[in-house]
Protein backbone atom coordinates (compact mmCIF):
# COMPACT_ATOMS: atom_id res chain seq x y z
CA UNK A 1 0.00 0.00 0.00
CA UNK A 2 1.45 3.66 -1.05
CA UNK A 3 3.19 5.42 2.10
CA UNK A 4 0.25 8.45 2.99
CA UNK A 5 3.25 10.03 3.95
CA UNK A 6 6.88 11.07 1.60
CA UNK A 7 9.31 12.50 4.10
CA UNK A 8 9.27 12.13 7.94
CA UNK A 9 11.20 13.36 11.05
CA UNK A 10 12.74 11.36 14.03
CA UNK A 11 13.61 13.34 17.26
CA UNK A 12 14.43 11.84 20.72
CA UNK A 13 13.61 14.60 23.75
CA UNK A 14 13.43 14.27 27.61
CA UNK A 15 15.81 12.16 29.56
CA UNK A 16 17.34 9.54 27.11
CA UNK A 17 16.73 5.93 27.90
CA UNK A 18 18.74 2.66 26.87
CA UNK A 19 17.35 1.55 23.48
CA UNK A 20 16.61 4.98 22.19
CA UNK A 21 18.81 4.58 19.15
CA UNK A 22 17.44 1.05 18.88
CA UNK A 23 14.14 2.83 18.41
CA UNK A 24 15.40 5.83 15.95
CA UNK A 25 16.91 3.20 13.89
CA UNK A 26 13.48 1.00 13.43
CA UNK A 27 12.06 4.28 12.26
CA UNK A 28 14.82 5.14 9.77
CA UNK A 29 15.06 1.31 8.23
CA UNK A 30 11.24 0.93 8.46
CA UNK A 31 10.62 4.05 6.40
CA UNK A 32 13.67 3.21 3.72
CA UNK A 33 11.97 0.24 3.41
CA UNK A 34 8.44 1.75 2.82
CA UNK A 35 10.31 4.37 0.05
CA UNK A 36 9.86 7.64 2.97
CA UNK A 37 12.62 9.79 4.00
CA UNK A 38 13.68 10.40 6.94
CA UNK A 39 15.23 13.49 8.41
CA UNK A 40 17.37 13.36 11.55
CA UNK A 41 16.03 15.92 14.47
CA UNK A 42 19.00 16.93 16.75
CA UNK A 43 18.13 17.56 20.67
CA UNK A 44 14.63 16.77 20.93
CA UNK A 45 12.29 20.03 19.95
CA UNK A 46 15.18 22.30 19.93
CA UNK A 47 16.60 21.09 16.74
CA UNK A 48 12.74 21.77 15.03
CA UNK A 49 13.21 25.07 16.04
CA UNK A 50 16.73 25.85 14.64
CA UNK A 51 16.53 23.47 11.54
CA UNK A 52 19.27 21.30 13.36
CA UNK A 53 18.16 18.13 11.67
CA UNK A 54 19.84 16.26 8.63
CA UNK A 55 18.70 13.11 6.09
CA UNK A 56 19.67 9.78 7.60
CA UNK A 57 19.56 6.56 6.02
CA UNK A 58 21.07 2.88 6.42
CA UNK A 59 24.56 4.12 7.17
CA UNK A 60 23.38 6.92 9.39
CA UNK A 61 21.84 4.10 12.41
CA UNK A 62 24.42 1.17 11.36
CA UNK A 63 25.97 -0.02 14.58
CA UNK A 64 23.68 1.73 16.69
CA UNK A 65 21.23 -0.88 18.22
CA UNK A 66 23.64 -2.07 21.14
CA UNK A 67 24.36 1.60 21.98
CA UNK A 68 22.80 3.31 25.11
CA UNK A 69 22.35 6.83 24.85
CA UNK A 70 20.75 8.56 21.86
CA UNK A 71 23.28 9.79 18.94
CA UNK A 72 20.25 12.36 17.90
CA UNK A 73 21.04 14.27 21.45
CA UNK A 74 18.21 15.10 23.76
CA UNK A 75 16.83 18.01 25.40
CA UNK A 76 13.66 19.55 27.43
CA UNK A 77 12.57 22.29 25.32
CA UNK A 78 11.38 25.36 27.32
CA UNK A 79 10.62 27.34 23.82
CA UNK A 80 8.64 24.41 22.32
CA UNK A 81 6.36 25.42 25.60
CA UNK A 82 5.56 28.95 23.59
CA UNK A 83 3.47 30.03 20.36
CA UNK A 84 6.56 31.14 19.16
CA UNK A 85 8.64 28.09 19.59
CA UNK A 86 5.93 26.13 17.91
CA UNK A 87 5.88 28.24 14.96
CA UNK A 88 9.26 28.15 14.43
CA UNK A 89 9.00 24.18 14.41
CA UNK A 90 6.43 23.93 11.94
CA UNK A 91 8.02 26.23 9.31
CA UNK A 92 11.06 24.33 9.61
CA UNK A 93 8.40 21.18 8.37
CA UNK A 94 6.74 23.25 6.02
CA UNK A 95 10.38 24.30 4.31
CA UNK A 96 11.69 20.80 4.35
CA UNK A 97 8.60 19.10 3.53
CA UNK A 98 8.76 16.88 6.79
CA UNK A 99 4.64 15.52 6.72
CA UNK A 100 5.42 13.25 9.82
CA UNK A 101 7.14 13.28 13.18
CA UNK A 102 8.04 10.05 15.21
CA UNK A 103 9.04 11.47 18.31
CA UNK A 104 10.76 9.00 21.40
CA UNK A 105 10.36 10.00 25.36
CA UNK A 106 8.47 10.52 27.96
CA UNK A 107 4.58 12.29 28.77
CA UNK A 108 5.94 15.66 28.08
CA UNK A 109 7.75 14.95 24.58
CA UNK A 110 3.64 13.33 23.95
CA UNK A 111 2.54 16.98 24.84
CA UNK A 112 4.56 18.75 22.18
CA UNK A 113 3.48 15.99 19.51
CA UNK A 114 -0.30 17.12 20.31
CA UNK A 115 1.33 21.00 19.98
CA UNK A 116 2.78 20.79 16.45
CA UNK A 117 -0.26 18.30 15.37
CA UNK A 118 -2.45 21.45 15.62
CA UNK A 119 -0.47 22.95 13.14
CA UNK A 120 -1.15 20.03 10.74
CA UNK A 121 1.90 18.01 11.20
CA UNK A 122 1.00 14.30 11.64
CA UNK A 123 2.68 12.61 15.11
CA UNK A 124 4.05 9.32 16.48
CA UNK A 125 5.11 9.31 20.11
CA UNK A 126 6.82 6.14 21.38
CA UNK A 127 7.19 6.05 25.05
CA UNK A 128 11.00 6.19 25.92
CA UNK A 129 11.82 6.55 29.85
CA UNK A 130 13.96 4.83 32.41
CA UNK A 131 10.89 6.01 34.63
CA UNK A 132 8.07 3.27 33.32
CA UNK A 133 5.22 5.73 33.89
CA UNK A 134 3.34 6.51 31.27
CA UNK A 135 -0.16 5.43 32.14
CA UNK A 136 -0.98 4.35 28.41
CA UNK A 137 1.50 1.61 28.15
CA UNK A 138 3.11 -0.87 30.15
CA UNK A 139 6.66 -0.59 29.05
CA UNK A 140 8.50 2.12 28.00
CA UNK A 141 12.17 1.84 26.33
CA UNK A 142 14.48 1.86 28.95
CA UNK A 143 13.41 0.45 31.81
CA UNK A 144 14.42 -3.28 32.26
CA UNK A 145 17.93 -1.98 31.40
CA UNK A 146 17.94 0.81 33.75
CA UNK A 147 17.15 -1.76 36.35
CA UNK A 148 19.31 -4.25 35.67
CA UNK A 149 21.60 -1.91 36.21
CA UNK A 150 20.31 -0.81 39.54
CA UNK A 151 20.31 -4.32 40.50
CA UNK A 152 23.58 -5.17 39.80
CA UNK A 153 24.75 -1.91 41.62
CA UNK A 154 22.09 -3.16 44.67
CA UNK A 155 23.81 -6.70 44.85
CA UNK A 156 27.44 -5.54 44.71
CA UNK A 157 26.05 -2.87 47.77
CA UNK A 158 24.99 -6.01 49.70
CA UNK A 159 28.24 -7.81 49.47
CA UNK A 160 29.67 -5.37 51.31
CA UNK A 161 27.03 -4.25 53.65
CA UNK A 162 26.34 -8.18 54.78
CA UNK A 163 30.35 -8.41 55.76
CA UNK A 164 30.47 -5.14 57.47
CA UNK A 165 27.39 -5.64 59.23
CA UNK A 166 25.72 -2.19 57.73
CA UNK A 167 22.68 -0.86 56.40
CA UNK A 168 22.20 0.57 53.17
CA UNK A 169 19.76 2.98 52.09
CA UNK A 170 19.68 2.96 47.75
CA UNK A 171 17.86 5.98 45.66
CA UNK A 172 16.50 4.41 42.48
CA UNK A 173 15.22 6.98 39.96
CA UNK A 174 11.68 7.56 39.02
CA UNK A 175 11.40 11.12 39.32
CA UNK A 176 7.39 11.21 40.49
CA UNK A 177 7.38 7.35 40.02
CA UNK A 178 7.89 4.34 42.20
CA UNK A 179 7.88 1.64 39.28
CA UNK A 180 11.62 1.29 38.94
CA UNK A 181 12.08 1.31 42.69
CA UNK A 182 9.35 -1.07 43.91
CA UNK A 183 10.74 -3.60 40.01
CA UNK A 184 13.93 -3.37 41.69
CA UNK A 185 13.01 -4.06 45.34
CA UNK A 186 11.60 -7.08 44.15
CA UNK A 187 14.40 -8.15 42.06
CA UNK A 188 16.57 -7.72 45.11
CA UNK A 189 14.89 -8.85 48.28
CA UNK A 190 15.21 -5.38 49.77
CA UNK A 191 14.15 -5.05 53.84
CA UNK A 192 12.22 -2.00 52.78
CA UNK A 193 10.97 0.05 49.99
CA UNK A 194 9.57 3.28 50.01
CA UNK A 195 8.19 4.90 46.33
CA UNK A 196 5.61 7.98 46.10
CA UNK A 197 2.74 6.03 45.25
CA UNK A 198 1.92 4.79 48.90
CA UNK A 199 1.57 7.01 52.29
CA UNK A 200 4.33 5.32 54.10
CA UNK A 201 4.79 6.03 57.87
CA UNK A 202 8.48 6.15 59.14
CA UNK A 203 7.69 4.42 62.39
CA UNK A 204 5.45 0.93 60.75
CA UNK A 205 7.51 1.11 57.21
CA UNK A 206 10.85 1.49 58.32
CA UNK A 207 12.19 1.51 61.60
CA UNK A 208 9.57 -1.25 62.58
CA UNK A 209 10.74 -3.52 60.01
CA UNK A 210 14.36 -2.91 60.59
CA UNK A 211 13.94 -4.01 64.07
CA UNK A 212 11.88 -7.04 62.57
CA UNK A 213 14.83 -8.03 60.53
CA UNK A 214 17.55 -7.52 63.66
CA UNK A 215 15.30 -9.66 65.70
CA UNK A 216 15.43 -12.58 62.96
CA UNK A 217 18.66 -12.28 63.18
CA UNK A 218 19.77 -10.69 60.20
CA UNK A 219 22.57 -7.99 60.74
CA UNK A 220 22.55 -5.65 57.04
CA UNK A 221 19.41 -4.29 55.50
CA UNK A 222 18.64 -2.90 51.95
CA UNK A 223 16.19 0.08 51.99
CA UNK A 224 15.30 1.41 48.65
CA UNK A 225 13.90 4.82 48.15
CA UNK A 226 12.15 6.29 45.21
CA UNK A 227 14.09 9.38 44.38
CA UNK A 228 10.22 10.84 45.09
CA UNK A 229 9.46 8.79 47.70
CA UNK A 230 9.00 11.92 49.82
CA UNK A 231 6.32 14.13 47.18
CA UNK A 232 8.37 17.34 48.19
CA UNK A 233 10.51 18.67 45.69
CA UNK A 234 12.83 20.18 47.88
CA UNK A 235 14.05 16.95 49.40
CA UNK A 236 13.87 15.38 45.72
CA UNK A 237 16.42 18.64 45.41
CA UNK A 238 18.50 19.01 48.75
CA UNK A 239 19.30 16.39 50.71
CA UNK A 240 17.45 13.83 48.48
CA UNK A 241 15.40 11.24 49.50
CA UNK A 242 18.09 8.62 50.44
CA UNK A 243 19.95 11.03 52.53
CA UNK A 244 16.64 12.37 54.27
CA UNK A 245 15.86 8.29 55.15
CA UNK A 246 19.23 7.72 56.20
CA UNK A 247 18.71 10.61 58.83
CA UNK A 248 15.75 9.63 60.09
CA UNK A 249 17.14 6.09 60.59
CA UNK A 250 20.78 6.96 61.94
CA UNK A 251 18.25 9.66 64.61
CA UNK A 252 15.80 7.16 65.35
CA UNK A 253 17.84 3.34 65.23
CA UNK A 254 21.44 4.83 66.32
CA UNK A 255 22.97 2.89 63.27
CA UNK A 256 24.80 4.62 60.45
CA UNK A 257 23.31 4.29 56.93
CA UNK A 258 25.46 4.04 53.98
CA UNK A 259 23.54 6.08 51.29
CA UNK A 260 24.18 5.49 47.36
CA UNK A 261 22.84 7.32 44.83
CA UNK A 262 22.63 5.60 42.03
CA UNK A 263 21.66 8.46 39.63
CA UNK A 264 22.22 8.86 35.81
CA UNK A 265 23.90 5.70 35.85
CA UNK A 266 21.02 4.07 35.82
CA UNK A 267 19.89 5.97 32.23
CA UNK A 268 23.58 4.94 30.73
CA UNK A 269 24.74 1.60 29.33
CA UNK A 270 23.69 -0.68 26.62
CA UNK A 271 20.11 -1.79 26.00
CA UNK A 272 19.48 -5.30 26.99
CA UNK A 273 17.22 -7.74 24.57
CA UNK A 274 14.63 -6.76 25.74
CA UNK A 275 14.76 -2.94 25.37
CA UNK A 276 16.03 -3.73 21.61
CA UNK A 277 13.96 -6.08 20.86
CA UNK A 278 10.81 -3.92 21.91
CA UNK A 279 12.47 -0.70 20.27
CA UNK A 280 12.42 -2.62 17.21
CA UNK A 281 9.15 -3.13 17.44
CA UNK A 282 7.92 0.24 18.57
CA UNK A 283 9.89 1.97 15.75
CA UNK A 284 8.57 0.21 13.10
CA UNK A 285 5.00 0.54 14.40
CA UNK A 286 5.09 4.71 14.51
CA UNK A 287 6.39 4.61 10.72
CA UNK A 288 3.44 2.19 9.73
CA UNK A 289 1.05 4.48 11.69
CA UNK A 290 2.17 7.58 9.83
CA UNK A 291 2.48 5.65 6.28
CA UNK A 292 -1.26 4.18 7.14
CA UNK A 293 -2.18 8.00 7.34
CA UNK A 294 -2.58 7.98 10.89
CA UNK A 295 -1.74 10.81 13.15
CA UNK A 296 -1.63 11.82 17.20
CA UNK A 297 -1.02 8.13 17.95
CA UNK A 298 0.99 6.71 20.77
CA UNK A 299 2.93 3.43 20.21
CA UNK A 300 2.05 1.15 23.76
CA UNK A 301 2.43 -2.23 24.86
CA UNK A 302 -0.01 -3.85 26.43
CA UNK A 303 0.27 -7.16 26.96
CA UNK A 304 2.95 -8.31 25.44
CA UNK A 305 1.68 -6.89 21.93
CA UNK A 306 1.96 -3.78 20.48
CA UNK A 307 -1.04 -1.22 19.47
CA UNK A 308 -1.30 2.43 19.48
CA UNK A 309 -3.91 4.73 20.86
CA UNK A 310 -4.99 8.36 20.56
CA UNK A 311 -2.84 10.85 21.85
CA UNK A 312 -4.72 12.57 24.24
CA UNK A 313 -6.74 9.72 25.26
CA UNK A 314 -3.34 8.36 26.14
CA UNK A 315 -2.18 11.14 28.13
CA UNK A 316 -5.45 11.21 30.08
CA UNK A 317 -4.91 7.23 31.24
CA UNK A 318 -3.03 7.91 34.63
CA UNK A 319 0.06 6.41 35.39
CA UNK A 320 -0.16 3.39 38.66
CA UNK A 321 2.32 0.98 40.13
CA UNK A 322 2.12 -1.79 38.61
CA UNK A 323 -0.74 -4.18 40.76
CA UNK A 324 0.43 -7.49 41.00
CA UNK A 325 3.85 -6.37 41.82
CA UNK A 326 2.62 -4.20 44.17
CA UNK A 327 0.98 -6.76 45.83
CA UNK A 328 4.02 -9.29 45.43
CA UNK A 329 6.34 -6.74 47.20
CA UNK A 330 3.64 -7.06 50.27
CA UNK A 331 3.75 -10.34 50.43
CA UNK A 332 8.10 -11.05 50.16
CA UNK A 333 8.56 -7.81 52.87
CA UNK A 334 5.82 -9.20 55.28
CA UNK A 335 7.03 -12.90 54.76
CA UNK A 336 10.66 -13.00 54.76
CA UNK A 337 11.92 -9.80 56.87
O1 LIG B 1 12.75 10.90 33.45
C1 LIG B 1 13.97 10.27 33.54
C2 LIG B 1 14.77 10.79 34.69
O2 LIG B 1 15.99 10.07 34.74
C3 LIG B 1 14.08 10.74 36.05
O3 LIG B 1 14.10 9.47 36.63
C4 LIG B 1 14.85 11.77 36.83
O4 LIG B 1 14.08 12.34 37.86
C5 LIG B 1 15.16 12.80 35.77
O5 LIG B 1 15.07 12.15 34.51
C6 LIG B 1 16.52 13.42 35.90
O6 LIG B 1 16.66 14.40 34.94
P1 LIG B 1 18.02 15.12 34.57
O7 LIG B 1 18.75 14.25 33.60
O8 LIG B 1 17.60 16.41 33.97
O9 LIG B 1 18.82 15.27 35.84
Amino acid sequence: MASAVKRIGVLTSGGDSPGMNAAVRAVVRTAMYRGIDVIGIRRGWNGLISGDVFRMDAQSVAHIINRGGTILYTARSDEFRTEEGQKKAVATCKLLGIEGVVAIGGDGTFRGCLALSKHGISVVGIPGTIDNDIGCTHYSIGYDTAANTAIEAIDRLRDTMQSHERCSVVEVMGHRAGNLALYVGIATGATVVLVPEHEWDFQKDVAERIRAARLNNHTHFMIIVAEGAFNDDEIMKNPGSGNMVAKMIREELGIEPRVTVLGHIQRGGAPNARDRVTATRMGYWAVECLAGGKTNRVVCHQGGTICDMDMEEALAVPHSLNASEDRVLEAMIGSER
